[in-house]
């Protein structure tokens, strides 16, 4: 880390939810600067950092340093890196961890990982001791622009993902764009499927101004931190924006899931995991969304074409994948999964589709034949 990264301004985004509310600090060199970040909201200088195993050989040690530095005592439990690690046993291991720690209702919860952590640090600080504050310190780009804000907390069970959860607004996420240098590429890839999402929900310029720099910005040889941070504050700004209006998504917050009822399915059809990654089923699932739309009418065809063609240009999947553990995938397959999405209302699932780029809205009336022949058509392309 440079002295000059040290000394970037970071960006403040406000979430503005009443006696919930909280910033969320954007820039370089934020670890480093943690603890002068976390002490206004600290009630003791005392917490607890959740980390997994492929983020705390990064940063936990240097981390807690910087809390030490400035007298903060920080406690950490270390849980397997993955998906897996959101499920019950887990959840319990780290809150006898919390109870060992003897941690009081003053002692601050820290999430320091991507999304995985942010949901099950998040959800065992809602109910530990009836509930704790806890911190976002959201190390992947997925994380930065969407799970680490809003307050969904949450675990997987059999019956599906994020079933059993909680909402619990954060007191403070730091988002520290220099750890995204550490981050795979396929993994910028998928958290960049997210910030897209942002430009197609509800800004059309923003969708424009990525398709002409997304290329600079994830290029491992141009990867350029002002416009990353752009990218991440301008999707930080749009989700704040919507948590404010529904923080519980009674309507518009349900527009944030624009791509991802397709996208759950392909990604319970694939298996959470490897073979296909969050981003990357979102990717797809976006680019289905506004080709349902076009089918139904409600998009102009050209619009379907150029968000496809964006997200292919930038190295990410658009079409659902032929073959999964089960064999060939078909249209009847992920349509059943998708009848089984938490989103259902009454019976309905509900689908967030578009008018155009940068303008989607929700609908619960899509025949299945338009939905099937959208599917196959994917698959066969
Ligand atoms: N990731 C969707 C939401 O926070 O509502």
């Amino acid at each position: 880390m440079t002295a000059s990264s040290t000394q970037s301004p970071a960006t403040v985004v406000a979430v503005p939810l009443g006696a919930r509310s909280y910033d969320i600090h954007v820039g370089r060199g934020l670890l480093t600067r943690a603890a002068a970040l976390m002490t206004p909201v600290l009630s003791q200088k005392r917490v607890f950092i959740v980390t997994d195993s492929n983020v705390a050989p990064l940063y936990l040690e240097a981390f807690s340093q910087t809390l030490a530095k400035a007298g903060i005592r920080a406690d950490h439990a270390i849980v397997p890196a993955g998906e897996a690690s959101k499920d019950f046993p887990h959840l319990q291991h780290l809150l006898d961890s919390m109870l060992a720690a003897k941690c009081e209702r003053g002692t601050m919860i820290v999430a320091l990982g991507g999304g995985v952590i942010g949901d099950l640090a998040g959800f065992a600080a809602s109910v530990l001791l009836r509930g704790v504050d806890f911190i976002q310190v959201p190390t992947t780009l997925l994380s930065q622009v969407d799970s680490s804000v809003g307050g969904k907390t949450g675990i997987n069970t059999g019956a599906g993902k994020n079933l059993v959860g909680t909402f619990h607004q954060p007191r403070l996420v730091i988002a520290d764009t220099d750890v995204l240098a550490s981050l795979p590429r396929r993994e910028l890839l998928a958290g960049y499927a997210e910030v897209a999402k942002y430009g197609l929900l509800g800004d059309a310029k923003f969708w424009a101004w990525l398709e002409d720099n997304a290329a600079a910005m994830l290029s491992t040889d141009t990867r350029s931190h002002d416009l990353l941070r752009r990218a991440i504050v301008t999707s930080c700004e749009a989700k704040a924006r919507i948590v404010a209006a529904d923080e519980k998504e009674g309507g518009v917050r349900a527009l944030l899931n624009l791509g991802h009822t397709f996208g759950h399915a392909l990604e319970a059809e694939m298996g959470y995991g490897d073979r296909l990654l969050h981003g990357e089923a979102v990717s797809i699932g976006m680019t289905l969304a506004f080709e349902l739309s076009a089918r139904l009418g409600h998009c102009p065809a050209p619009d379907a074409s150029r968000v496809a063609a964006h997200l292919a240009a930038v190295g990410l999947p658009t079409r659902p994948p032929r073959n999964g553990p089960r064999g060939a995938v078909t249209a009847a397959m992920l349509m059943a999964h998708m009848s089984q999405d938490k989103k259902m209302k009454d019976g309905a699932v509900t689908f967030v589709l578009a008018r155009r780029i940068g303008d989607a809205f929700l609908s619960r009336d899509v025949p299945a034949p338009t939905l099937e022949a959208t599917l196959t058509a994917a698959l066969a392309g």
